[in-house]
């Protein structure tokens, strides 16, 4: 099976491991200042906090900004569902925003809409690698005194006329899971330009402790203090290690990826009913997914005989996402329901995620293309 995703580990990263493994500091030492600041350098930004996961990543920017009972949270649907449970995570309520349909991003022109006097912040998700159109809802969440936080959880190394994902945001969060561009196994990180936001985050994820254990030893004293209720959302300096060799490939991935995403693209550029999501201009997409939409109608065919007969091929084909408002929880204690956002919901149907990643040859390129075509004809 060629998985739709898949990290990729050499024996440079196996090294940093081992070495991390036989210093004095397995957890919270040395490494995870280093990965934070090389990471904060390569999205041109202030501050980097280590985390344990996008999921903690997203927990932390919601509590940074202030995010509580009674305060609404614009979200898109098209997401995983981590991105709206941060909301929750803090007792506040995310309000569902649709995104436009030929690349699946949040809509600009629909957040106005959604805003209302207890409107906090707006999540706005990369979808797939493709920066969100950061100028204009800028626009909107300064006008609206509101934060602006990126969920960029699929988009490191992307670029916005020609500025990184990672500062665009007051706050932009990663996730460092295998199939994302790099990885630390689990982890994430948060970007800001603001040091007094990244000291509160530092705080939460060290169960709202003041002083972490390397700067006690550091400074020989015994002495902390509980200053607000905060997690263990650590990351280890044996995974900060890895994050730290991993990133310094990360250019040329990026470059693998989009020549990957260029091949497909030439592809399917020769089957109408298939339509690869838009490209705008000004923005380089980083391709943590490569998503295809699907006229299953023009083929005559469903999307879940399509999906059998690929994954049965041996190409690992997913689907990104079950919009987050339709799941149970959501319908449940929100009240959402299908038909609140149209664009999300009728694109859900036709999207069909390809394999892409690093470690995948240009033959296995091929094979995508050559079994997508074999499985469509009768
Ligand atoms: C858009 C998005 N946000 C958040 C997350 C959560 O990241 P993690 O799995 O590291 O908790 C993911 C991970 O799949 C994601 O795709």
């Amino acid at each position: 099976m060629i998985p739709y995703g898949r990290q990729s580990i050499d024996e440079e990263d196996v090294q940093a491991v081992v070495a991390a493994l036989q210093s004095n500091w397995l957890t919270t030492g040395p490494k995870v200042m280093e990965f934070e600041e090389a990471f904060a350098r390569s999205t041109d930004t202030q501050c980097g906090v280590a985390v344990s996961s996008g999921t903690a990543a997203l927990h932390a920017a919601m509590y940074a900004i202030g995010i509580g009972p009674g305060d609404e949270v614009i979200v898109p649907p098209m997401t995983f569902a981590a991105t709206a449970n941060c909301v929750v995570f803090q007792r506040g309520t995310p309000i569902f925003c649709d995104v436009e349909p030929d690349t699946l991003l949040l809509d600009p022109k629909q957040i106005e809409e959604k805003t209302t006097s207890r409107t906090k912040a707006v999540i706005a998700v990369d979808y797939g690698g493709h920066p969100c159109d950061y100028d204009t809802i800028r626009v909107i969440t300064d006008k609206h005194a509101l934060n602006l936080v990126a969920d960029a959880c699929h988009a490191l190394g992307a670029y916005y006329k020609g500025r990184p994902v990672g500062s665009l945001a007051d706050l932009s969060t990663f996730s460092f899971h295998p199939v994302k561009h790099i990885t630390t196994a689990e982890g994430g990180m948060i970007t800001t330009d603001d040091p007094h936001l990244a000291q509160k985050m530092r705080v939460f994820r060290n169960h709202g402790i003041t002083s972490d254990h390397h700067q006690r030893e550091v400074q020989g004293s015994w002495f902390y203090e509980m200053v607000d209720l905060g997690y263990n959302y650590r990351l280890t300096d044996i995974q900060c290690a890895l994050g730290i060799s991993q990133l310094g490939k990360l250019p040329t991935w990026i470059e693998r990826r989009q020549a990957i995403a260029r091949r497909y693209n030439e592809f399917f550029s020769q089957l109408p009913a298939v339509k690869p999501l838009a490209l705008k201009e000004d923005v380089l997409n980083s391709y943590h997914l490569y998503v295809i939409k699907v006229d299953f109608t023009e083929l005559r065919t469903e999307r879940a005989e399509l999906f059998v007969r690929l994954r049965n091929k041996g190409i690992g084909v997913n689907v990104h996402y079950v919009p987050v408002h339709l799941h149970p929880f959501y319908q449940r204690n929100f009240g959402t329901r299908p038909g609140m956002c149209p664009v999300a919901e009728a694109a859900y149907e036709q999207i069909l995620s390809l394999p892409i990643h690093v470690g995948m040859t240009d033959a296995d390129v091929e094979t995508v293309c050559a079994t997508f075509q074999n499985v469509l004809e009768p």
